[in-house]
Formats: C-alpha cells, sequence, structure tokens
C-alpha cells in the first residue's frame, strides 16, 4: 500500500515539513490525534492561514488520495453523497424487453451500478483510507450539518433502496470554517479543534521561505517584519500568508533588493484588497519604512 501511518506527533511535524507544510505546534498535535483517534477535525481561523492546504498536505504526507467536498449555500445530498443515474436507469429500461417483469427491472436499476457517488460517499467507500477535506462548511446550512454528522459519527450511510453502506475505510476528515456562522455545538463536540491563526513572526519567515527560496534573505525578513506591523492596524482584510506569499513573489519577479517606500507604494495592491486598508496603510507605511523605524 506505502502509505504512511504517522508514530508520533514529532513524525507528522517533520512529514508535513517535507511536503512543502510548515505546521505550528498545536496543528502538529491535532493532525496526530486526528489520525489516531479516528475523530474529524474542525480547523477554524482567517482567511489564508493554510486550512486547506493542511488537508492537502496531510494527503501529500499520508499518501492517501485527497477527496475535496467544496461546501456552498444550497449545497444537498445528492451533490455531496449519491445521487441516482437517472439517465442510465432510463437507457437501461427502454433496453428491457416488454415481456420482462418490472420488478426485475426495477430491482435492477437500484443497485449500485446506477449510483453515482458523490464526494462523502466515495470517502467512505473508497478502498484504500484517504483524506476528507470538508472545505468551508459554514457555508452550507444546518440540515446539512446534521447530515454530515450521522456519517461522520456512524461512518455509514443509508439509501433506501439499497439499504445501508457501510464504510470500507475510515478517512482523516478535516473540516474547515472562516467563522461565517456560528457551527452547531453538536458538531464540535465530535470534532477535534484547530484554531489556525496568522503566525508568529519567524514562523512566517520560514513560510515565506519555503515558498520563494531566491527571495533576498534581508528582503524576506523586511517583508514578515512589515506585514505584521499592517496586521496590527485596524484593517478591513489584514493580510494573510497567502499574501505575504503572493508579495514575496511579486518581489522577486520585480527584482527588489529592498523594501523601500517606493517598492511598497507599487506593491502594496498586492497585500491589500480594500481601497480603505490601501488609505489607511498608505498613511501609516512612512513610518514604518523609515531608516530610523527600520534600525529600531
Ligand atoms: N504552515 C504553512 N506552511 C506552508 N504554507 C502555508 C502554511 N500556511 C499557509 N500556507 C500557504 O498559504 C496559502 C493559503 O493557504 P490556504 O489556502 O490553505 O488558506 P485557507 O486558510 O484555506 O484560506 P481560506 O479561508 O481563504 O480558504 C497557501 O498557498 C498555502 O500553501
Ligand atoms: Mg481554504
Amino acid at each position: 500500500m506505502g502509505a504512511t501511518e504517522p508514530a508520533s506527533v514529532e513524525d507528522v511535524a517533520t512529514g508535513l515539513e517535507r511536503v512543502g507544510y510548515l505546521p505550528g505546534d498545536a496543528t502538529a498535535l491535532v493532525a496526530f490525534l486526528a489520525t489516531k483517534l479516528g475523530k474529524p477535525v474542525l480547523v477554524e481561523g482567517p482567511a489564508g492561514v493554510g486550512k486547506t492546504e493542511l488537508a492537502k498536505a496531510l494527503a501529500r504526507f499520508m499518501e492517501r488520495t485527497l477527496i475535496r467536498l467544496q461546501c456552498y449555500e444550497g449545497l444537498d445530498e445528492a451533490k455531496a453523497l449519491y445521487e441516482w443515474n437517472y439517465r442510465k436507469q432510463l437507457l437501461r429500461i427502454q433496453a428491457e424487453s416488454d415481456d420482462a417483469g418490472w420488478q426485475a427491472v426495477q430491482d435492477d436499476i437500484f443497485g449500485e451500478e446506477f449510483l453515482l457517488q458523490r464526494p462523502l460517499m466515495s470517502a467512505i467507500a473508497s478502498a484504500e483510507p484517504v483524506v476528507l477535506l470538508v472545505d468551508e462548511i459554514d457555508k452550507t446550512d444546518q440540515e446539512f450539518e446534521a447530515m454530515l454528522l450521522e456519517l461522520l459519527s456512524d461512518f455509514q450511510i443509508s439509501v433506501p433502496e439499497l439499504g445501508r453502506i457501510e464504510a470500507r475505510t475510515r478517512p482523516v476528515v478535516l473540516l474547515t470554517s472562516n467563522n461565517t456562522r456560528e457551527l452547531t455545538e453538536a458538531l464540535k463536540r465530535r470534532c477535534l479543534y484547530l484554531w489556525l491563526d496568522y503566525p508568529r513572526l519567524e514562523h512566517e519567515l520560514a513560510i515565506v521561505r519555503l515558498h520563494t527560496p531566491e527571495l533576498d534573505d534581508r528582503v524576506a525578513q523586511k517583508l514578515v517584519a512589515v506585514i505584521h506591523r499592517i496586521r496590527e492596524l485596524d484593517l478591513k482584510k489584514p493580510p494573510s500568508i497567502a499574501e505575504s506569499i503572493d508579495w514575496a513573489r511579486t518581489l522577486v519577479l520585480l527584482g527588489s533588493s529592498d523594501i523601500d517606500r517606493d517598492t511598497f507604494t507599487t506593491t502594496m495592491s498586492v497585500i491589500l484588497k480594500h481601497r480603505t486598508d490601501l488609505d489607511t496603510v498608505a498613511a501609516r507605511v512612512g513610518v514604518m519604512l523609515d531608516p530610523a523605524a527600520d534600525a529600531a
């Protein structure tokens, strides 16, 4: 099979790092527990702090297939669990000669062959265990959450025409949420919880270095320091790790050897996404990029 089962928290930490994800201590611990306790992990935090990427990295590290269910408003069972393949059923009925009994056809068209598996069913029906990412669960409604709960606690799906379909394998499950609505207590109770926040300075520097090794070291340090200062301001959308990485890539492309006031002014739209934020930061950045402030 070749899949990797971590033996310790340390194992997870080094394994994730090997596949390009630098976990904080809490992240490595919770990810390890998820693989051992078989409980889903609810990952919450602001946008762009590595929630989705954690699931992808875990799949790479464990050498498992990643099955992703992207949630959105109005997502229903037909798109998340399974759906009958109506076209195929119809063809089957038409192909049947007139003298065949209805019962035989009916038994046939509600067999597994006519079932279209959607991500949640695929995840538990897979012969090899997978990593299941239910991304942005807060975008769905509470009914969907309830359905998901049932699946995550029993690891089975009941299809009225077929009966119960038991899980063949247990997936490692990660749910992510941006907190656009409060999730139910019932869901939280069944999950391990991981709050991902903006990383500490050194941690973020390591992440930026990992993504853009070509960036000059001094520039990388200044970039992360500036980002952290910007996050202290009262902004609509503070820059996340995703923006730090984008900014680092931009500076590499432009061949910038320093982040001076000019460089900053021309590239700040890479890290700020609101007009008012641009204004706020522009007004304060002179101080931040002053040589005197730099030395302080
Ligand atoms: N710890 C980390 N190590 C390496 N890369 C990271 C880390 N955290 C975040 N990143 C990078 O930051 C970027 C944003 O991460 P990701 O898309 O997972 O954010 P998110 O939390 O899912 O955001 P959103 O809520 O907007 O979906 C990705 O390019 C990812 O590779
Ligand atoms: Mg995401």
